[in-house]
């Protein structure tokens, strides 16, 4: 028997990350941000100069960079070049350019096939030994992995996502901007608002967190019945 591939789609402040990852380490999966790809690539091309308007360029970084990632849910890191960057690729200066890799449509294939190949290795081996992976972030549940057992769209009122990013600190307008302006940029690229065919839809406007990592227990349950 193969792993459980769980995806979980949706925009920032939906609580996808803190429930992917709590859901991961109670059914002792591995935990796969895949938003981290994105930032990384995003670092790598920084710290080489690569210009972040030229696709091109951008997307040879992104074929040649050397990323390691642990999908650890109690302790997730990325290396890039064996160095650990998982602060460096949450800093404002990686989070204020991202959307440029993340809409370069030269280099968000390659992103999405490493994506998918994370996610393969985990249900036949890898960290979770086969057990399988939480993976979230946009296209998961469209585009990446389809045919995942259980694929889940997350959502919540706007105001509700924007307070509960102003509640990690930053100043209200920086906050609204990060989440409301960055789910537009996304947008262009992506579609995460509305459930695809066969996708579940979980509204956290009036959800605990528990309450959330037990909606998604749940449905990850029925899908191993
Ligand atoms: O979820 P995050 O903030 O770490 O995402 C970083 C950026 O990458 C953001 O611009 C959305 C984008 N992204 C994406 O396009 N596809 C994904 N699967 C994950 C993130």
């Amino acid at each position: 028997m193969t792993g459980i591939a769980i995806a979980i789609d949706g925009p920032a402040g939906t609580g996808k990350s803190t429930v992917s990852r709590e859901v991961a380490k109670r059914l002792k999966l591995a935990y796969f941000d895949t938003g981290a790809t994105y930032r990384v690539a995003t670092l790598a091309c920084l710290r080489e100069g690569v210009d972040l308007a030229n696709a091109s360029d951008v997307a040879a970084m992104v074929a040649t960079m050397n990323v390691e990632l642990i999908l650890d849910p109690a302790n997730p890191r990325v290396l890039l070049d064996g160095e650990d960057v998982s602060s460096l690729i949450r800093t404002d200066t990686v989070a204020l350019t991202v959307s440029k890799v993340a809409t370069n449509l030269e280099a968000r294939p390659l992103l999405q096939q490493m994506q998918r190949d994370v996610i393969a290795a985990e249900l036949e081996g890898g960290l979770s030994e086969g057990r399988g992976v939480v993976a979230e972030g946009r296209d998961i549940t469209t585009v990446i992995a389809p045919e995942a057992d259980v694929r889940i769209l997350m959502t919540a009122d706007d105001e509700v996502r924007v307070a509960r990013r102003a509640g990690e600190g930053a100043d209200a307008a920086t906050v609204r901007q990060a989440v409301l302006g960055r789910d537009k940029t996304d947008s262009a690229v992506s579609s995460f608002h509305e459930a695809a065919d066969g996708v579940l839809t979980l509204d956290t406007t009036d959800l605990t967190i528990e309450e959330a990592v037990q909606g998604v227990m749940d449905r990850a349950a029925e899908a191993r019945a």
